[in-house]
């Protein structure tokens, strides 16, 4: 199974200091790859980072807040220069506000669309503008959300950052296709995080999920992680532009 390999490649994972971000590191690094860990800077970035040390990877932390867009090629440039170009990037880094949509702020609409959408362009130009100089291929993992297909209330802004996420998947795909860098998203169902954790300890909401998911249980960071490697691994090398639901049977049904 060499073609699910990561050996030799290195892999910049936004939203690596914990959650899904995490687990796709760790899942990448057990599959061969090193690893960048890029999150604001934290004791959870740095302890993510030795979790992928005892698996022997090399793993290096890349502090970022991706609120700063306009900084992020000079970031990207940095962390090229200090640690190599990255052959693989994930973009799990993510946030939600919550509001009805009649009384959101425009601050809350901001950051997600933000932080979701516009720092993810931000850092798939910077690493394509990286990978075409160079010459080499590359593939992108967008972590995009049930949202890019449908909507729950108080979520207009997340919903349309992760819609944008998907169409924005696509359209790269097809723009970089000739440069040999593939772009596919995932789109996790309910998995238990820090993101989440005002709905997992919310009974009647925790109950909801469980019957609503056909396999009938909350996701982990780990399930995201073979479906990752999967989509970084040569195993994919004829995929690109997919949204891939790794979501327990949840857009499946109703
Ligand atoms: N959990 C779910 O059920 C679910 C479902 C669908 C999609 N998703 C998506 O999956 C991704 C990961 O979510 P999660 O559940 O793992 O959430 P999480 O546990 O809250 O982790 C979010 C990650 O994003 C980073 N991040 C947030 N804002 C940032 C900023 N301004 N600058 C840099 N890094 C930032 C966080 O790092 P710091 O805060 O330490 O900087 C953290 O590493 C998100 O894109 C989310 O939308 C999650």
């Amino acid at each position: 199974m060499n073609s699910f390999r990561l050996d030799r490649r290195l892999a910049l994972v936004t939203g690596a200091s914990r959650g899904i971000g995490c687990g796709i590191a760790r899942a990448l690094a057990g599959a061969g790859a090193d690893i960048l860990l890029a999150a604001r800077p934290s004791p959870d970035l740095e302890q993510a980072a030795a979790q992928i040390r005892a698996l022997g990877r090399r793993a290096e932390t890349c502090a970022v807040d991706l609120h700063d867009i306009e900084g992020i090629p000079a970031w990207f440039d940095e962390v090229v220069r200090q640690h190599g170009r990255p052959d693989i990037l994930v973009n799990a880094a993510g946030t939600t506000r919550r509001a009805p949509a009649e009384s959101l702020t425009m601050e809350d609409w901001n950051e997600n669309i933000t932080v979701n959408l516009t720092a993810v362009f931000a850092l798939c130009q910077a690493f394509a503008r990286h990978s075409i100089a160079a010459g080499a291929k590359g593939k992108i993992i967008n972590i995009a959300s049930l949202m890019v297909a449908a909507a729950r209330r108080t979520n207009s802004a997340y919903a349309a950052s992760k819609g944008g996420l998907g169409q924005l998947t696509k359209a790269l795909a097809v723009d970089w296709a000739d440069k040999g860098i593939l772009v596919n998203a995932i789109t996790p169902g309910y998995i238990a995080t820090k993101l989440t954790e005002p709905l997992w300890t919310d009974p009647e909401f925790d109950a909801w999920v469980k019957k609503r998911t056909p396999l009938g249980r909350w996701g982990t960071p780990e399930d995201l992680g073979a479906p990752a490697v999967f989509l970084a691994a040569p195993a994919s090398d004829f995929i690109t532009g997919q949204i891939l639901f790794v979501d327990g049977g949840w857009i499946s049904t109703f």
